[in-house]
């Protein structure tokens, strides 16, 4: 299979997604959020690219039955009901129920890409399990989306993409773009430590210095997760996984 890496969201196209099967990832913290509530039960998530948009949505569905989640440079936003870390998604709070979620680069990432075909939400703590269902569903092509930061490139994420391509390589011959090989080459240097990295990254020093170090703990935690969130229509809910191999080194 053909694999494509865009390791910054301004490189989306739509003849790369339209119709492709598309892996978007953000570590810190969006796709590791969402992996983190679909394993708790959350029934569904719907991403938005702006505050108003989540609002609006929010007063237009009946009482009760949907939380509003999400940040703005990292923060939860007033009035939401949860913020962008990974461990406020509670199966107590989010079992059940919807999530109405916007952040700042991940869930804008996954609307610049909706004419896809499907899109895999993608992190460390769910890698091996979003490599098994490529596999699984004999994909054609794949691309890579990195979600970056303001609309460049974060290291992290071509991390997270160079470990998922290192993965889906291991079930059979893959042809790699330019962006695949640097993404690969990237995983390599850094895989010895993923919490290191997340401690060193542009991204990750800012959160562990706006009050969110365990977030990158839990962030950190490759494979602790066998769920993959996918987006279909607008929403993202979680497919269902066979049996199947776990990560090898
Ligand atoms: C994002 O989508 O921009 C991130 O998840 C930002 C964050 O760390 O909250």
């Amino acid at each position: 299979m053909r694999i494509e890496t865009l390791l910054a969201p301004g490189e989306i196209e739509e003849g790369l997604v339209k119709s492709k099967t598309v892996a978007i990832v953000d570590v810190l913290r969006a796709c590791t959020t969402i992996a983190f509530a679909m394993s708790h039960g959350c029934e569904r998530i719907i991403p938005v690219e702006t505050v108003e948009a989540a609002t609006k949505l929010a007063s237009s569905l009946e009482r009760g039955s949907a939380l509003l989640g999400g940040e703005r440079e990292g923060k939860r936003l007033d009035g939401f009901d949860l913020g962008n870390s990974p461990g406020e998604y509670t199966a107590d709070l989010v079992k059940g129920k919807t999530v109405i979620l916007t952040t700042s680069n991940g869930t804008k990432a996954i609307t610049l890409s909706q004419g896809a075909k499907e899109i895999l939400i993608t992190s460390f703590v769910n890698l091996s399990a979003v490599a098994r269902y490529i596999s699984a569903h004999g994909c054609k092509g794949l691309t890579v989306i990195c979600a970056g930061k303001d609309n460049r490139f974060a290291l992290e994420d071509a991390v997270c993409a160079g470990m998922l391509i290192n993965e889906v390589c291991k079930t059979g011959e893959c042809e790699l773009a330019d962006g695949s090989q640097a993404a690969l080459s990237l995983y390599r240097l850094h895989e010895s430590s993923i919490l290191d990295l997340l401690r060193s990254c542009e991204h990750g020093k800012y959160l562990a210095g706006i009050g969110f170090e365990n977030d990158l703990k839990a962030c950190a935690r490759v494979d602790y997760l066998k769920i993959v969130p996918v987006v279909k229509d607008g929403r993202i809910t979680a497919a269902k996984l066979g049996r199947g191999r776990s990560r090898s080194s």
